[in-house]
């Protein structure tokens, strides 16, 4: 029998109070030490996947009412968020939640002081971009030093898998760029295992070893990256490439009409 994964979602369903059904029976599995990337556009369900393998679905008046969450062989769909991140879940949300008042070098601090840890090299080891500006308020740092920041300090808590929601949005190509470098090369040498949300599906599947692609609370296609990157809808609706070919509004819409996973 293969190893169990180390995040299996099993089939679950989840209703904001009081009848709103956002996602409608999804299943993704994630393997240790890989990246798996969730895709998928605006209103998709993919920051509610994300809060509801975390936990943080229930601060929302959220909940899980069918299927189960299973982490490292445990089921954890059942516990409390502060429980899910004590074993090891870590997740970073959308729009860099930092400390703006504080700098990058006390940011740090009272993130390691609440975790209990005095390892704080690894911040600028994987984020070397933040050591010169450690004496600096967070609030003036640009967009791509505050998302560093955030993965940074999701780093103290010494995750088992990282919860990455939308690293890439509102940041520029080249921001882009240098962050993704700084996550591969953190997955890669600290043997991580990471959940990333996109709508930046180009990016994401540059690093990805495997991908779903969410629609409307489903999991439309799923699959491994490099055959994601192939597929002809996969380029058509989230690489962007062919509907510039075809150009016009009218094409998209006929096309839109024609995905076959509708
Ligand atoms: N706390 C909440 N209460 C009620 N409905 C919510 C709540 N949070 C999200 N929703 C709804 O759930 C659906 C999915 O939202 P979600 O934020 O998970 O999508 P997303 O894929 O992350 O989108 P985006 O790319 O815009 O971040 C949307 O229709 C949204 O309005
Ligand atoms: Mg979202």
């Amino acid at each position: 029998m293969p190893p169990a994964p180390l995040l299996d979602v099993n089939n679950i369903e989840v209703i904001y109070h009081p009848y709103i059904l956002v996602l409608k029976g999804i299943s993704i599995r994630v393997e240790r030490n890989t990246i798996t990337a969730v895709l998928g556009p605006n209103g998709a369900g993919k920051t509610t996947l994300l809060k509801a393998v975390s936990g943080l679905v229930r601060l929302e008046r959220g909940r899980v009412t069918k299927g189960s969450i299973m982490f490292d062989g445990e089921r954890i769909d059942t516990r409390e968020p502060e429980e899910v991140s004590r074993r090891g879940i870590v997740y970073v949300a959308e729009g860099r939640r930092i400390f703006r008042e504080l700098t990058v070098e006390e940011n740090i601090e009272a993130v390691a002081y609440a975790w209990n840890t005095d390892d704080t090299d690894i911040v600028y080891k994987y984020f070397p971009r933040l050591k010169a500006k450690r004496k600096i308020r967070a609030g003036y740092l640009s967009g791509g030093e505050q998302q560093m920041l955030a993965i940074g300090l999701a780093l103290l808590a010494k995750p088992k898998l990282l919860l990455l929601d939308e690293p890439s949005l509102g940041l520029a190509p080249r921001a882009v760029s240098e962050l993704y470098q700084n996550i591969t090369q953190l997955y890669r040498e600290e043997k991580l295992t990471i959940l990333l949300a996109e709508q930046n599906a180009r990016k994401a599947l540059e690093i990805a070893d495997y991908g779903y692609i969410l629609e409307n609370g489903r999991i439309v296609l799923e699959g491994p990256a490099e055959k994601l990157r192939e597929d002809k809808d996969v380029k058509e609706f989230y690489l962007g490439g062919a509907r510039r070919e075809k150009g016009g509004y009218r094409t998209v819409k006929w096309y839109r009409r024609k995905k076959r996973w509708v």
